[in-house]
């Protein structure tokens, strides 16, 4: 594989060497030196259309760990602005000789479209509302480290189905490693054909999704990719979708909570969920850096060569 572009392409198989290769990582992570030299002389370029924090800084800290150079580029610094194109940019990157692009944008495909014309390898960081593949992954490997295993679990997907690519990826991943899926939220914000098309069960009911439910990974709510208002307010859309300490304690069983960030706090997810011990939101961050390090290495066309530092 040159290219990680979404889940959609991926093996159960290929998802197990990453979780595998993560594991190895998340080791040397917690040594005192983080560093191993793998990817010494190999220059990767962070290039985000988009804005981010916990991506970007976690793709710039497994490449940093893993010895790579690293080059970020922010789009609304560059020459972006005076109308450069994509392809001109990345060939004009691509030509001080970098060997991996870390893509964010916000078009749907347009990682996809780049690989078609640049030799380089491209991981998507995020592409519009298609796929988050490292995000998917980091989530599902968080689930397996919670629970043991993700095979037989029950995942509920809470929220803005509809404009989220961490939506999407998530599905994919997850049915790929034989969890039950269903996604809950307002019918305005669940495609209608997304049960027959990938086969995961919908319910309009946050309780009934929440009881059913192991793992609940709640959305955010993607105020920036909706054209008009879908609640007269977000605290009317807290009252009835937000996962809240009062719905949390009118289950039969506790769950456990994740977000994929940022957190519109008292929107889909109230603070005393997000910060409660139900949730596994800064592990899933911490968990990110370990499967960058295993996909970037992976992509490197690295195996069994990982060289610690100590
Ligand atoms: N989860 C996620 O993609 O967060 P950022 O937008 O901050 O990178």
């Amino acid at each position: 594989v040159k290219h990680l572009l979404g889940i959609k392409d991926l093996t159960a198989q290929d998802i197990e060497l990453i979780f595998q290769t993560a594991d190895n990582f998340k080791e040397i992570l917690k040594r005192p030196i983080k560093k191993v030299p793998t990817l010494r002389d190999t220059t990767i370029v962070n290039l985000f259309f988009e804005n981010s924090t916990r991506t970007r800084i976690s793709f710039e800290l497994a490449e940093k760990r893993l010895s790579a150079d690293v080059v970020n580029f922010t789009a609304s610094a560059s020459s972006v602005k005076k109308g450069e194109t994509l392809i001109d940019t990345v060939n004009n990157i691509l030509a001080m000789r970098v060997d991996m692009v870390v893509m964010r944008h916000s078009a749907s495909g347009a990682p996809h479209f780049l690989s078609r014309h640049i030799q380089a390898a491209i991981v998507n960081a995020g592409d519009g509302i298609n796929e988050h593949p490292t995000q998917a992954l980091l989530d599902a490997f968080s689930i397996r480290e919670r629970l043991g295993e993700i095979a037989g679990k029950k995942v509920a997907i809470v929220g803005d189905i509809m404009h989220s690519r961490v939506a999407l990826s998530n599905i994919y991943c997850l049915k790929k490693l034989g969890a039950e899926v269903t996604v809950t939220g307002p019918p305005t914000l669940i495609p209608p054909y997304i049960a027959e098309a990938l086969g995961v069960n919908v319910t309009y009911n946050l309780r009934e999704a929440l009881q059913w439910c192991d793992v609940a990974n709640v959305l955010r709510i993607q105020l920036e990719r909706q054209n008009s208002p879908l609640f007269s307010s977000l605290r009317e859309y807290n009252l009835v979708y937000g996962v809240s300490r009062e719905v949390l304690d009118s289950l039969q069983k506790e769950i456990v909570i994740m977000h994929p960030g940022p957190i519109n706090r008292g929107v889909e997810l109230n603070s005393d969920v997000a910060d409660s011990g139900q949730s596994i939101i800064l592990h899933q961050v911490e968990n990110g850096v370990a499967i960058r390090m295993a996909v970037l290495y992976l992509l490197a066309g690295k195996r069994g060569e990982i060289v610690s530092g100590n």
